[in-house]
């Protein structure tokens, strides 16, 4: 997910479009960069890293101009670097592109623009390829020159293009990924989302897709596939800039909850074939390297650190090799035992937490071999990996972290799958099983997410607590730390997680009457164990707000209330159950009105010890 914007009018472009970009860096800030038509040439400026690193590049340019565009970007192919930046330009520099989203087939693409037409690449991204696509087109019509480039493309785009030949113009083109136009008077803006165009206007064409744009100062014209022109309604905007970020929600983190279906989707899909079949893309350990491999280590800190939990639950269960998991701040210093027949598995949202980098490198010099799931493409831990598998959870900009966790857990799965095939110790049947209900969760996500009325009123009858328990079995347990986790990070209530089993060895001693305690009992192996704990805790006062699976309503008579997630088998049910465990905290912590995206004392990435 990256941000595009580009300016053609009576202001200066460079303005315009510096403005937009940083509206849009939710959606992506690992670099940036900006073409302007100047003097029938095209100046492009660009850099790794935030939008003030190009701004300070171009104060000493000359940036005077009224055509441009621009783009912020979130890495997919290659790493963030001054070259992998956007906008790209053709041979002869004549054209310049802008691209969000995936160009599918860029390597047949790449290869047949290399081999067969000599193109030389400066870059290793998908998105280069559309500017030499449409520069071999270009036969004196812009236009024309761009239909053909996208008849060629296959995947998800939105892209802007201009061209020092044609400098009373810009080409912008929607497939799949967002495209609006803001309509001024005398002026038009292409962008990625409407923040970007707020400061200077809130009338806007929202483009369909498959939907060609030609934007000059005076006019926006938009046409079909066909070339048919398409009359089309302008949208005025009512909310602010801010809003239209969060896309209308009111925190960051309750978008990001939201978005986990998306993420799940994209993380998992795109790693299984036709035949289900999984494919670890960017992992180049060898099955002869895998069969040697006799111990795991999961090492994380915070919400990574609880996705590993369910990583060795679900490696040592699916591949039958045995899994240490630690926080990275202790395994860097207790002298582990690795070797090289040791996979290091470190996990990581931002990529850049010290304590795993620090954990990660102390591994690979012992001989381990490095596997990393992280979301931030080319951060530190990518980069020092030898293996990176990339969650698809997008930008997070919330500190407490939810939709990373989740795409964090389908990696832990995929993973162990993996490692079961080679090591072949699943049967083809609980494996086709396994897989077939993973496929399920993006939708089960969806329906769950639809109505949280349920949990909003159990956060309105619980938001005064001072302190908060949460318990559970087997995968519960870790599902139970995460919960109290986003409680405490963004609520500031005094909340422990617990295995259920230890509360009567000493924590038990805690609860009294109103005690607010959640019960994860999404187990079926161990429902009837979670059953009598909660008759324990409720023996002692204690306000008891179940977690269960739809049908297994046993529990409404022990618990205060329920909440229940769709049914779906044991070893998966952490992709759920945690989603309500998020939308609790999320409304406690407004009840409370607490700053839930920046809570205090904490930082999205921690890269200090
Ligand atoms: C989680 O909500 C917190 N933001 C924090 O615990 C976080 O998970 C931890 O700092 C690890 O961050 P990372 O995934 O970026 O390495």
């Amino acid at each position: 997910m990256c941000g595009i914007v580009g300016y053609i009018g009576k202001r200066n472009a460079t303005e315009v479009i510096l403005d937009g970009l940083k509206k849009l860096e939710y959606r992506g800030y690992d670099s940036s960069g900006i073409a302007l038509s100047i003097a029938d040439k095209l100046m492009v400026c660009k850099h790794k890293g935030r939008i003030v690193n190009l701004e300070e590049d171009l104060k000493n340019k000359n940036t005077e101009s009224d055509l441009g565009i621009g783009h912020t970007r979130w890495a997919t192919h290659g790493a963030p670097s001054d070259q992998n930046s956007h906008p790209h330009m053709c041979k002869e520099g004549k054209v310049a592109i802008v691209h969000n989203g995936i160009i599918e087939n860029f390597v047949e693409l790449r290869k047949w623009l290399s081999e067969d037409l000599g193109v030389v690449f400066k870059s290793e991204t998908d998105s280069e390829v559309v500017a030499h696509l449409v520069s071999y087109y270009y036969k004196g019509d812009l236009l024309d020159a761009v239909y053909q480039a996208i008849d060629k493309m296959e995947g998800a785009y939105a892209i802007g293009v201009i061209s020092s030949d044609e400098p009373d113009k810009m080409i912008a083109v929607r497939k799949d990924s967002p495209l609006i136009i803001g309509v001024g008077d005398g002026e038009n803006i292409i962008a990625s989302d409407i923040p970007a165009v707020l400061k200077y206007t809130k009338d806007v064409y929202l483009i369909e897709n498959d939907e060609v744009v030609i934007v000059t100062k005076d006019n926006v014209t938009i046409l079909d596939e066909e070339r048919n022109e398409i009359e089309r309604d302008i949208y005025k905007v009512t909310w602010d800039a801010e809003a239209a970020e969060k896309e209308g929600y009111e925190h960051f983190m309750l978008k990001e909850i939201n978005e986990q279906p998306k993420g799940i989707k994209e993380t998992l899909e795109r790693r299984l074939d036709e035949n289900d079949h999984i494919h670890l893309d960017g992992i180049k350990i060898t099955k002869e390297e895998l069969e040697k491999i006799n111990k795991v280590y999961i090492v994380a800190c915070g919400t990574a650190y609880h996705a590993g939990l369910i990583g060795k639950y679900a490696i040592e269960k699916f591949a039958k090799i045995q899994v240490e998991v630690d926080v990275a701040s202790e395994f860097r210093y207790r002298d582990p035992m690795i070797d090289e027949n040791t996979l290091f598995i470190a996990i990581s949202q931002s990529g850049e937490t010290l304590d795993t980098l620090a954990a990660l490198r102390e591994a690979k010099t012992k001989g381990a071999r490095v596997l990393s799931i992280v979301n931030v493409v080319g951060s530190s831990v990518a980069r020092d990996s030898h293996d990176v598998f990339y969650t698809w959870a997008g930008p997070e900009i919330a500190v407490a972290s939810t939709k990373a966790y989740t795409t964090q857990l389908v990696s832990v799965y995929l993973i162990a799958l993996y490692l079961a095939k080679v090591k072949n110790n699943i049967s083809n049947n609980y494996y086709k099983e396994l897989v077939k209900d993973l496929k399920e969760i993006p939708d089960l996500a969806q329906r769950l997410l639809s109505d949280t009325s349920k949990i909003k009123e159990v956060a309105e009858r619980n938001y005064m607590s001072k302190n908060a328990f949460f318990i559970g079995r087997g995968t519960d347990v870790g599902v139970a730390l995460e919960g109290s986790l986003k409680l405490k990070e963004i609520s500031y209530i005094d909340s422990f997680a617990i295995a259920a089993g230890e509360l009567k060895h000493g924590t038990i001693a805690l609860i009294e009457d109103g005690t607010f305690l959640v019960a994860l009992a999404t187990q079926d192996g161990l429902y009837n164990k979670m059953l009598s704990n909660i008759q324990e805790v409720k023996a002692r006062g204690a306000y008891v707000v179940g977690i269960a699976k739809e049908g297994n309503e046993e529990i409404e008579k022990q618990a205060d209330e329920v909440m229940y997630i769709p049914h779906v088998r044991d070893e998966l049910t952490p992709l759920l159950s945690v989603i309500p465990l998020q939308i609790l905290s999320y409304h406690i912590a407004v009840l409370r009105e607490c700053d839930v995206d920046k809570p205090k004392n904490l930082a999205k990435s921690v890269t200090v010890e």
